[in-house]
């Protein structure tokens, strides 16, 4: 018995030694000196040795409890210390390692360029409306003077949602929604999605417009121009050549197209101006009578001009950008540079 005894001690001294966390020390606590422990079992197996043996046999056994108490105790202050400052050594803070920084937002170039252009017009006198994306055929084409069988309502170029439901293929259908229920003098800018069945470097399915429209009694194509001329300048820079070409649109008569001198190469020609030196940058024109007799207007008494511009188009020639894709594929790289 004493023998097993002694065995049993060296074993414990062992294991307690080599226990390297408090987790280990008290899994051998339990292992020795638990219900189920071996020292335990054996003060337990006490009752079954001859009367004589008992005494000696207990008290070796007492003994040995005792020491691996004592070692428990003292090994679980070591090893508690030894936690502590390995604990301390992994949270030290170098204070002098470089800092991480947090990337901050911005707003897309796109929205950048909308919010300047609005800006110019609200200077003007210009105040903002908005009209729906899903859009009624009549707003779309029909009170736009759109004859039936005009190529614009052809499936090439419209999606529709039903046979009388578009996306809106142009920002002008806000026109008519304004005049129908606000009455003159008005100054509007209006800007949004539009949609076209188009697609490649320079034409995407969705894109931005800015519409823009005033009607009053007496305004004359000279209003128009003035208008115009002064967004160029306050947008791309007072020197800016801006002229007026002849165009058509259903809704504006007469109707012109806006030509400005190429910011790529001044005039000089280039790719992007197709050695012309001047780029289209919007349509325009009066607004045609019978629009705006569709909304119930006097086009006796009243009449306006009206326009309507590409934002990713102003985008692109105010930051030299040659891909309209660029501007819709979220790449960061590119992004940041804006
Ligand atoms: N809505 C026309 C387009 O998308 C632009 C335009 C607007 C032309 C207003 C004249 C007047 O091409």
């Amino acid at each position: 018995m004493e023998e097993k005894v002694l065995k049993l001690l060296e074993e414990a001294k062992m294991a307690l030694q080599a226990a390297k966390s408090l987790r280990e020390l008290d899994d051998l606590r339990v292992r020795y000196l638990g219900k189920k422990g071996e020292v335990t079992a054996l003060l337990k197996g006490l009752g079954n040795l001859p009367p004589e043996e008992r005494p000696a046999a207990g008290n070796a056994v007492n003994r040995a409890r005792k020491e691996i108490e004592g070692l428990l105790n003292s090994r679980k202050i070591l090893v508690q210390e030894e936690e502590r400052s390995l604990k301390v050594l992994s949270e030290t803070l170098d204070i002098s390692l470089p800092g991480v920084r947090r990337e901050r937002g911005h707003r897309h170039p796109v929205t950048q360029v909308m919010e300047e252009i609005l800006d110019v017009f609200a200077g003007l006198g210009f105040s903002v409306r908005v009209g729906p994306e899903v859009e009624k055929d009549y707003y779309n084409f029909e009170a736009l003077n759109f004859p039936k069988d005009h190529p614009a309502r052809d499936m090439q170029d419209t999606f529709f949602i039903r046979e009388d439901v578009v996306l809106r293929t142009h920002t002008s259908p806000v026109q008519v929604r304004t005049m129908e229920s606000e009455e003159p003098p008005l100054r509007i800018v209006s800007p949004g999605k539009v949609y076209r069945h188009d697609y490649d470097v320079s034409h995407s399915p969705m894109f931005h417009q800015v519409e823009g429209f005033m009607v009053d009694e007496g305004v004359a194509f000279s209003d128009l121009k003035g208008v115009l001329e002064e967004f160029v300048h306050q947008f791309f820079g007072p020197k800016v050549p801006v002229r007026f070409r002849a165009s058509f649109f259903p809704f504006t008569e007469p109707s012109a197209e806006v030509d400005m001198g190429c910011s790529m190469c001044l005039g000089k020609g280039c790719r992007v101006c197709k050695d012309s030196g001047w780029i289209e940058i919007l349509g325009s024109g009066m607004i045609h009578p019978e629009v705006l007799r569709y909304v119930g207007y006097n086009s006796e008494k009243f009449s306006g001009f009206a326009f309507g511009m590409g934002m990713e188009r102003i985008a692109m020639l105010r930051y030299g950008i040659d891909d309209i894709r660029l501007l819709y594929e979220g790449d960061m790289r590119f992004l940041e540079q804006f």
